[in-house]
């Protein structure tokens, strides 16, 4: 049984089947609509989520599954001091499939361990979301066409967003690709994902300050908000919040085919009038989302549509 817990858990080669997948699910729709018949899929999110948890809900019901679960710590019996690993072993005997989204750090790993059937990891606290990183591989290879040979700038919160730390670690198996990472000091990319990914594969990647001073290197642009929910002070969190605002007049000096992303939800690292630009793909990136889960989901399951 496999389970998705750390971007890595998936080779380079179903990533790209599921990408396929995906490709082909968007191409021939109804194809699909009943390839998960009478599969369940709990959704259990621990931390607040708008696109995760509802592109998943999306995904299984168009495969033609069920969804249930809970949306919040507060409606589970966390709240009443059950365990994770008590959970999931309850959950595991209620749906064949489990998404999972949880503030703690390691905490889907846990739960990998005493359930019965898949686990996906929904994102943990400042840690990875694999999911995201698919959806954000999705977004590269439909409006780029290729996953190699380009150079991504990451900007904003690059020490709390586990987004960004998942797709380093992602497209870090491709070839050629420079990193630019563009933050404060603070909130700098944790040391270890420097050591374990850029110094370990000798990757190119650069820190910079501004994001005008590489602006019209980038072929890829991925903003982040400053992630409010892992400050430890307010003060901080306030100091910092602005510290990066994509917009109209910065984007002059970019190149024509830049994509521009996003894992939403945006606070105001872009402006709004970024929206109308043909690079902005953050909302596009949403709907790529619910096509890779409905491949992740199928590739999980093992389930196909040729079968019947
Ligand atoms: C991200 C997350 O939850 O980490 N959102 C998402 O899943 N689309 C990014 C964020 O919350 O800033």
């Amino acid at each position: 049984m496999k389970h998705l817990i750390d971007p890595m858990d998936l080779s380079v080669q179903e990533i790209d089947h599921m990408l396929h997948l995906a490709d082909d699910i968007i191409a021939h729709k109804e194809k699909y609509r009943e390839v998960c018949r009478y599969k369940k899929l709990a959704t259990l999110f621990f931390e607040p989520s708008t696109r995760t948890r509802l592109s998943f809900e999306a995904a299984m019901l168009e495969l033609g599954g069920s969804v249930l679960g809970f949306s919040s710590a507060d409606s589970s019996s966390s709240a009443k001091g059950e365990s994770v690993s008590d959970t999931v072993q309850v959950v595991s005997g209620y749906a064949d499939i489990i998404a999972m989204r949880h503030p703690k750090e390691g905490a889907p790993h846990v739960a990998a361990r005493r359930s019965m059937v898949p686990v996906i990891n929904a994102g943990d606290g400042g840690h990875n979301h694999p999911t995201q990183t698919l959806t954000d591989l999705m977004t590269i290879y439909r409006e780029k066409g290729r996953l190699d040979n380009m150079t991504i700038g990451l900007c904003g919160d690059l020490k709390f967003g586990r987004t960004v730390h998942s797709i380093i670690k992602a497209m870090s198996r491709y070839e050629n690709i420079h990193f630019v990472m563009i933050s404060p000091e603070e909130l700098r990319l944790p040391e270890y994902i420097i050591k374990d990914v850029f110094e370990k594969k000798q990757i190119s990647y650069k820190e910079v300050r501004t994001m005008e001073e590489v602006m019209p290197e980038l072929d890829i642009l991925y903003m982040t908000r400053v992630q409010r929910e892992r400050f430890f002070n307010e003060a901080d969190y306030i100091r910092l919040k602005d510290s990066f605002i994509l917009d109209t007049y910065k984007l002059k000096r970019a190149k024509q085919d830049l994509c521009i992303m996003h894992p939403l939800p945006r606070v105001n690292e872009i402006d709004i009038k970024v929206d109308d630009d043909p690079r902005a793909c953050y909302f596009k990136q949403t709907l790529y989302g619910k096509y890779i889960r409905m491949a992740l989901i199928m590739t999980l399951l093992g389930v196909s549509a040729d079968e019947d």
